[in-house]
């Protein structure tokens, strides 16, 4: 069996709305202890929906997958919606990832909430900081 699936290296090799977005609402920017990769997301929200995401990753293969999925999966969504996003929705949507890539599927998924958070901040909208509390560590994963 291939390491990868062919959603991944179709991910990998076409990712899907990368770039920048100049006047986001929202940019969120993480880095991944483990490898020193780092992801930037950028949104824009109108009407509490997400019309438009953009990302940049120094990443490997499978953050990009991992990134080029999530913005497909969060584009057109509720906020809501999009914080309630895990990792592990990521990964299945994928088809899988192998065990030592899950990480960075996690990078994606705090990326995510990151943008969120400065889209709430920046709007001065209130907001349960419990929604951010929690540091994904993926070695806790049961992907
Ligand atoms: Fe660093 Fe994949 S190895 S994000």
């Amino acid at each position: 069996m291939a390491l990868y699936s062919e959603k991944v290296m179709d991910h990998f090799r076409n990712p899907r709305n990368v770039g920048v977005i100049e006047d986001a609402d929202g940019v969120g920017e993480v880095g991944n202890a483990r490898c020193g990769d780092i992801m930037k997301f950028y949104i824009k929200v109108e009407n509490d929906i997400i019309t438009d995401i953009k990302f940049e990753t120094f990443g490997c293969g499978s953050a990009i997958a991992s990134a080029s999925m999530a913005t497909e999966l969060i584009k057109g969504q509720p906020v809501e919606r999009a914080l309630e996003l895990t990792n592990r929705a990521v990964v299945e949507a994928l088809d899988g990832l192998p065990a030592h890539k899950i990480h960075c599927s996690v990078l994606a998924e705090e990326v995510i909430k990151a943008a969120l958070k400065d889209y709430y901040d920046k709007h001065g909208i209130a907001y349960d900081p419990a929604l951010f509390a929690e540091t994904h560590d993926c070695e806790h994963c049961d992907v």
